[in-house]
């Protein structure tokens, strides 16, 4: 059978770097506050008119370098954003033309924080049924665009981001030792609309709108849906915590991952933690976090991988993978 095995990884972070400290003064907040509730020290923030798609092409030309492969090679692009240049075009098909790509298509994808684990699900989809041979998935934001910057309890939790795959159809022979994305899990849930969300849009106000968020009543739902959704992954597969060998979770809040393997029997050194560093950056969390640790040499060929996400909608997705 085809599978989707990931070839290449690149990312960026926009060079502006924004310290818990520097809040003080804009809203009543602390470091000791925001690192005990969330472990965020830091995240970057784009500069003035640096854009989604600035950073997501950063991303995609990295991971295509990584892959040792070009444009041409590629038959589709994924972009997971909630941050679009423009309410359309798609910030992907704007990506697709930086790139000099005239062939194939490009389109994005929005599911929120989970947009990453959507869209390489998609992307297993098109290479699995033979309709694409290489894609590449990029998720890119600019979530500081979208935040109030007066309101304490949604500002210091976002960064702006991204990180970008290229995934290529590989044989495998249908055992959970083959190479590639194992299997994929996806859902949603509009009954949770109100507790994170963006109170503007085209279609309603008309302006870009603000981020807003009940964090108690996310934080409350997040670690039942993440562990759900990653037993059915172990469950299609017959695989466990004990098998894994990196969880590379949404990166939102220290508290939620640490919650999560606990309850899934995940060992810490398992974990990779980019949250303290990069804050939420939506999308492009996942992604950040594996390139860094496949950088690092920490994700090596073979290692299972688990990635998981859980968002806005509420959206919520999780995915093994061999390396
Ligand atoms: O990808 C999914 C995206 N979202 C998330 O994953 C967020 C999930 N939720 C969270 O991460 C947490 O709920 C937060 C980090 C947002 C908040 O932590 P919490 O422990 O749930 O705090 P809380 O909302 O219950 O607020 C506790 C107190 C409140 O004050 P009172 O009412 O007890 O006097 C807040 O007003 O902390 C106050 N507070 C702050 N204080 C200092 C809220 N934000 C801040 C702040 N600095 N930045």
């Amino acid at each position: 059978m085809i599978r989707s095995a990931i070839i290449g990884c690149g990312s960026y972070t926009p060079e502006k770097v924004m310290k818990n400290s520097d809040f003080e003064g804009v809203v009543e907040t602390s470091d000791e506050w925001i690192v005990q509730r969330t472990g965020i020290r830091e995240r970057h923030i784009a500069a003035d008119g640096e854009t989604t798609a600035d950073l997501g092409e950063k991303a995609a030309r990295a991971a295509l370098d990584d892959a040792g492969i070009t444009v041409d090679d590629l038959d589709l692009i994924i972009c997971a954003t909630s941050t679009p240049n423009n309410t359309f075009p798609a910030t992907a098909v704007e990506i697709q033309n930086r790139l000099g790509m005239h062939h194939g298509a490009a389109f994005d994808s929005q599911a929120v924080c989970s947009g990453f684990v959507f869209a390489l699900t998609t992307a297993d989809q098109y290479i699995k049924t033979g309709q694409a041979k290489r894609v590449l998935v990029i998720g890119a934001e600019t979530f500081s665009r979208l935040l109030d910057w007066s309101d304490r309890s949604t500002c210091v939790l976002f960064g702006d981001g991204a990180g970008a795959v290229v995934v290529e159809g590989v044989e495998g022979e249908g055992s959970s030792a083959d190479r590639g994305i194992l299997t994929c899990h996806l859902r949603s849930d509009g009954a949770h609309k109100e507790k994170l969300y963006v109170d503007g849009g085209p279609s309603t106000t008309g302006t870009v709108g603000h981020l807003r968020m009940q964090g108690r009543e996310v934080f409350r739902h997040a670690v039942g849906m993440i562990t759900d959704v990653i037993e059915a992954a172990y469950a299609a597969t017959g695989l466990s915590s004990a098998d894994l060998d990196w969880f590379v979770p949404h990166q939102a809040n220290r508290r939620i991952i640490d919650a999560s393997a606990r309850k899934l029997d995940i060992a810490d050194e398992k974990v990779v933690i980019t949250v303290d560093r990069h804050g939420n950056t939506s999308a492009a969390s996942i992604p950040l976090a594996l390139c860094e640790a496949v950088r690092d040499g920490r994700i090596k060929r073979g290692d299972l991988v688990l990635l998981e996400a859980m968002g806005g909608g509420f959206t919520w997705g999780a995915i093994l993978l061999r390396w």
